[in-house]
């Protein structure tokens, strides 16, 4: 399998800069590819900050600042990752976009190139399965903000090759990422355990065992967590909340993992957490404060 050198990502998204940012920050060209000009430029634009955040903070240099935001390549087309040797999709979590994705993709890159998808959730041999290269196919599973947050989950499917799972895990580790394999269950290590505690969360509000803010505070003050459920909820989108819940429940069947109907109610409201303005809190001030909606 050829050497890791150039790296697409697709999405700009939330996870799809941070991810572009730090395959740039260990060396490696990028292809960031969106699907239009503007939500590509949002996403770039996110990228620079934390390039002139980190050259403000001596954290890094206007060089080296400057030189992994050159090895970052924005495009809207597919062909211009014709060439990548690894390709890592962080697109909107649904299965049928994805399949399509894929499916425009394999025709298009190198026969070589190992493809990984950062699906929170979704089996990876669905996603496998639709593609030429099943055997070359692995999960990069990156935690939000992927600039700062030390795991990716390698997760292998039944068909990953040992050759390409070894390329997955290699390539992480190069970014200075702590890599840990895991198995592809819906949810792998971390969504598993975080999901239904953050949905415990969310049942522990509606039954008055705390408020939104008291809730949140207990966990940071009592168990020295960075951030309280609530506000981790809003922070990791509770679109994306709702979605991988659906997948948990769908595959168990088990309670815990089933969508509390203050959840369901707020993502009928439009209210997605931090990327809407509006989730447990409302973050339209200064600082954000408890939703007095919910
Ligand atoms: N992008 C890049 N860097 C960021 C960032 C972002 N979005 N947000 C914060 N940072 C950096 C800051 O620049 C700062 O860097 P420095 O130490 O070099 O100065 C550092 O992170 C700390 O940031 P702050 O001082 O602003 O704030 P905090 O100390 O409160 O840290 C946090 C912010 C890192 C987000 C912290 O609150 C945290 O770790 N929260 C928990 C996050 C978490 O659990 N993520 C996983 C979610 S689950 C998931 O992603 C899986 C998915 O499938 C759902």
């Amino acid at each position: 399998m050829a050497e890791i050198k150039q790296v697409g990502v697709l999405g700009a998204g939330l996870m799809g800069h941070g991810i572009a940012q730090v395959a740039a920050q260990a060396g490696y060209e990028v292809v960031l590819r969106e699907v239009d000009e503007q939500t590509l430029t949002k996403g770039i634009h996110k990228i620079e900050k934390q390039l002139a955040r980190a050259v403000e903070k001596g954290k890094s240099t206007r060089e080296d600042s400057e030189a992994v935001r050159g090895r970052i390549h924005g495009t809207v087309h597919y062909r211009d990752l014709a060439p990548c040797d690894l390709v890592i999709e962080a697109i909107t979590e649904s299965l049928a976009l994805k399949l399509e994705m894929w499916r425009e993709l394999d025709e298009i890159v190198k026969p070589e190139a190992v493809f990984a998808t950062n699906t929170s959730s979704l089996a990876v041999i669905d996603q496998a399965a639709s593609t030429g290269r099943p055997g070359q196919f692995v999960g990069l599973h990156y935690f939000n903000p992927a600039q700062v947050m030390k795991l990716v989950e390698v997760v292998r499917c039944v068909t990953t090759t040992d050759a390409a799972f070894d390329v997955a895990l290699q390539f992480a580790r190069s970014e200075g990422k702590l890599a840990i394999p895991t198995k592809d269950k819906a949810g792998f290590i971390v969504n598993r355990l975080l999901v239904p505690y953050m949905l415990d969360a969310i049942r522990a509000y509606e039954e008055g065992v705390g408020s939104v803010s008291e809730i949140d505070d207990a966990m940071k003050a009592g168990a020295g967590h960075p951030m309280g459920p609530l506000a981790l909820s809003d922070f990791v989108g509770l679109d994306t909340l709702g979605s991988i819940c659906d997948v948990l429940f769908d595959e168990f069947r088990e309670r815990r993992f089933a969508q509390p109907p203050t959840l369901r109610k707020m993502l009928s409201a439009g209210w997605f957490g931090r990327k809407s303005g509006m989730g447990f809190y409302d973050y339209s001030g200064e600082a954000p404060v408890s939703n007095p909606g919910i």
